[in-house]
């Protein structure tokens, strides 16, 4: 009887433990055994201390090798191919977020597409699967996309879309990834963009809206068409924001009607 109660009790605490976790924004177990990251990252600064080369980056993105931005634009730099550039930015180390990843999210799509759609990191599905818009988002992005004769398995670059993500790596509980995640990692973006060298850009959400102007505020720039890297490009609502939120697909509409009516010409 002792013992069921306390198997009860237990049973009941993990479950709780469980929720909270959830609650928090873990989503996947990762391991059997707790670990105690504060004591880790006290073992890590004795270990560190004197090898200040192997130092692991602190919360700033610091790193003894120099800045994270500039190390990204050399290897962004040394890329003359989309292989290249995939292969840079899967060794890119100085972004935190990889460390959480379980894939490193390049693309999808026909890189000869005349419309390229930048998003914002990888979530749960596209980490797993590592290609982006693979999720729900995805599925509504595929869908609107279609609805002006845009797809992005079409061999055809005319009725072709390339999508990629600012951010490669999914960050944890699908936040944002912060300034200093977007600043570094916006060379391989901008390289990205050179390379596949497309006649638009939409950008979905705020983070590439961030990456490419330095500004927020999706809501507000969406649908009017502005220049970023010398090519003209969209700012759209991004589809999760959409599911949410439905009455917002008729303005996601006017937006795609312009696109349609750009590329028309
Ligand atoms: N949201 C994004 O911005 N990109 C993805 O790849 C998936 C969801």
């Amino acid at each position: 009887m002792g013992i069921a109660a306390d198997i009860s009790a237990d049973w009941r605490a993990a479950l709780a433990a469980l929720a909270w976790q959830v609650e928090a924004g873990a989503d996947e177990a990762c391991g059997d055994v707790p670990v105690n990251r504060y004591e880790l990252a006290v073992e890590a600064t004795k270990v560190a201390a004197p090898a200040r080369e192997q130092a692991v980056p602190d919360a700033a993105h610091a790193t003894p090798a120099g800045d994270p931005v500039a190390v990204a634009r050399a290897a962004a730099a040394a890329a003359t191919t989309l292989d290249d550039l995939r292969e840079a930015m899967a060794a890119f180390d100085l972004c935190e977020l990889k460390r959480g990843a379980r894939n490193t999210v390049f693309s999808d799509g026909n890189p000869a597409a005349r419309v390229l759609v930048l998003g914002e990191a990888p979530g749960r599905e596209e980490d797993l699967e590592g290609r982006p818009f693979v999720g729900r988002a995805g599925q509504l992005l595929d869908q609107m996309f279609a609805a002006i004769g845009l797809s992005r398995t079409s061999p055809d670059a005319e009725t072709a879309l390339y999508i990629t993500n600012v951010m490669p790596w999914r960050p944890p509980g699908n936040r944002d990834p912060d300034a200093a995640e977007i600043a570094m990692m916006r060379p391989f973006v901008e390289r990205h963009i050179s390379l596949t060298d497309p006649e638009v850009i939409v950008v979905m959400g705020n983070t590439p809206l961030e990456a490419l102007t330095g500004t927020r505020g999706i809501l507000r720039a969406r649908g009017t068409w502005t220049e970023a890297l010398g090519k003209p490009m969209l700012p759209m609502t991004h589809p999760a924001y959409l599911l949410r939120n439905p009455a917002a697909k008729r303005e996601a509409w006017a937006d795609l009607l312009s696109l349609q009516a750009r590329l028309r010409g």
